[in-house]
């Protein structure tokens, strides 16, 4: 699998709430773009930590200060770039623990696997191009400019997030995967309601006016994620609110619940992203996709 990008994968513990199994089956990677699943060396368990190195390791130079600037801007996106951000996300509401997260969509080792060929545009793609496609599909916002100062202090932040990490793929990349089950959007409505609105808000439109310590972001409409998000994949986000939500729980949640509310939170309006249906332009697009490509129209099946 040299060269393919962004595969999770990995055994997990099943949750406590699922009960008797103590390992799931783990299936292909939910992440990155309907990639083959990687090796099976590459399974990890979710707590799986990554050698990330240490903030306290940073110092006053000049590289340090770009680290974290770079650092500072991906948390904060919209405060410090708000001509780029076009919705209320911050790339950390995603990317959790400032990228260090296991299954989290981990920006660790990040740097090591690009420049690469990449199945959602058929093309090579670079780091650049990857955090720039984020700022469009998953902040709704426009692109840094390749050679920008705030691009640089990302890739720098990037980078240093990477040192300790071989090249290629490794433990605990994307969000995992949890097997598809086909969701129950009205059950999906009752669980979100028991379990996401105390910090996502009731109409999933944040938390922000709920007086808590960490008030989630937008799960639809206009403040949220486009559809041409990878968040917007219903084994993406499935995987990613089974690990990590609720933010305060995580593990709580058993793999139908996260896909019935996934279900109900994917059937909810969210903004459009034009072009989507250029993307996978082969015809291997993953089965999660929420749109039909244009290869897929010319009658390419989409991959299982
Ligand atoms: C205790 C508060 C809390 C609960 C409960 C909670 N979340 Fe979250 N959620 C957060 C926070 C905080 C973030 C952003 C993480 C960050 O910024 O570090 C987040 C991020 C997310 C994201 C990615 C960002 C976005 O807005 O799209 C999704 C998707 C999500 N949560 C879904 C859910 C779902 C579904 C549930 C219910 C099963 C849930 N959350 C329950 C606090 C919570
Ligand atoms: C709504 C959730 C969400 C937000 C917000 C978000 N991302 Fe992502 N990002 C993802 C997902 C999911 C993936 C992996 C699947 C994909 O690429 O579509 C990803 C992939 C990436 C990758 C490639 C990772 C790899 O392992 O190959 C980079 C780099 C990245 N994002 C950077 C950013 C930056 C920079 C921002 C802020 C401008 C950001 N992301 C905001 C969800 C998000």
């Amino acid at each position: 699998m040299g060269g393919t990008v962004n595969q999770g994968m990995g055994a997990r513990r099943s949750s406590w709430l699922a009960g008797a199994a103590a390992l799931a089956i783990a299936l292909a990677a939910a992440c990155g773009g309907g990639d083959k699943a990687p090796p099976a060396e590459t399974a990890a368990a979710p707590d799986t930590l990554l050698p990330a190195p240490a903030e306290s390791l940073l110092t006053q130079d000049s590289a340090s200060v770009s680290i974290r600037r770079g650092m500072a801007l991906l948390v904060a996106t919209r405060d410090s770039l708000p001509s780029h951000a076009g919705n209320e996300l911050h790339c950390t509401s995603c990317h959790l623990d400032k990228g260090r997260k296991p299954f989290g969509n981990p920006w660790v080792g990040v740097a090591n696997r690009y420049p690469a060929q990449w199945t959602r545009t058929g093309t090579t793609v670079t780091l650049e191009d990857r955090v720039n496609d984020c700022f469009r599909r998953s902040l709704n916002g426009k692109p840094l400019n390749a050679g920008s100062a705030e691009m640089r202090d990302i890739l720098a932040y990037l980078t240093w997030l990477s040192k300790d990490l071989p090249k290629g793929p490794h433990k605990g990349l994307g969000v995992d995967s949890i097997a598809p089950i086909a969701p129950d959007t009205v059950r999906g409505k009752t669980q979100f309601a028991m379990y996401c609105s105390r910090c996502h808000g009731a109409d999933g439109q944040s938390g922000k006016n709920l007086g808590i310590v960490n008030p989630g972001p937008p799960l639809w409409g206009k403040g949220s994620f486009s559809i041409g998000s990878g968040m917007a994949r219903s084994r993406i986000i499935a995987a990613f609110v089974h690990h990590h939500m609720p933010f305060d729980a995580p593990g709580f949640v058993a793999d139908s619940i996260s896909y019935d509310v996934a279900g109900f939170v994917l059937s909810r309006p969210r903004p459009d992203f034009p072009g989507k249906e250029l993307d996978w332009p082969a015809g291997d697009a993953p089965a999660d996709l929420p749109y039909k490509t244009n290869a897929q129209a010319k009658g390419v099946p989409p991959k299982p």
